[in-house]
């Protein structure tokens, strides 16, 4: 596991760091986002559908429980914040990456705030990639954005920040 931290200044430069990461990941990726309430974790998302070509509009998840949008992949977006473990488990999150056709790649990728309260269940298969997104509130309009992930996936990433 590798990792990139970097400073966000305001809220549209946090819809563009969603976006440009929004671009380049690939099917088969689960982001989980951690932070303080307001930290920016739904706005990322915003970028992220952005990224993804996704024209619906991206409304807090909280409670529709999974709001599922259709672009270049399929983008699955859930708040844990709420829910206890039973209720996490009956959300029937592993239908994201059971039962696909092995031979078709990943359509799919997930975006999940509160994600580690679902750590657990995650699969472990290599070729989903998980990228752990952390929000700090700095002051009123700077953030911290911390992301762990596999190297080549933050590789990618970098370039694609620095791009935009
Ligand atoms: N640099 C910044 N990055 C992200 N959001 C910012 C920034 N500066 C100000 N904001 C504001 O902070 C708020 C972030 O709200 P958002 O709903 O994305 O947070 P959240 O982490 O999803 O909260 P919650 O835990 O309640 O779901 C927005 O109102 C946004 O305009
Ligand atoms: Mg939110």
């Amino acid at each position: 596991m590798a990792q990139i931290t970097f400073k966000s200044n305001s809220a549209a430069e946090t819809l563009k760091t969603g976006r440009s990461i929004g671009k380049v990941i690939l099917g088969g990726t689960i982001l989980t986002l951690e932070g303080d309430l307001g930290s920016g974790k739904t706005l990322f998302v915003k970028g992220l559908a952005q990224g993804l070509k996704i024209s619906q509009e991206i409304t807090s998840p909280t409670f529709a429980l999974i709001q599922i949008y259709h672009g270049g992949l399929e983008l699955y977006h859930v708040d844990l914040y709420r829910l206890n473990e039973k209720e996490i488990l009956e959300l029937g999150l592993e239908d994201c990456w059971r039962n696909r056709v092995p031979t078709q790649p990943q359509n799919w990728a997930l975006a999940i705030e509160w994600g580690n309260k679902a750590k657990a269940i995650f699969p472990k298969e290599k070729s989903i990639a998980i990228l752990q997104l952390n929000f700090k509130i700095l002051s009123k309009y700077s953030r911290n954005i911390k992301i762990e992930g596999p190297l080549e996936c933050l590789k990618k990433i970098q370039t694609s920040l620095q791009k935009s």
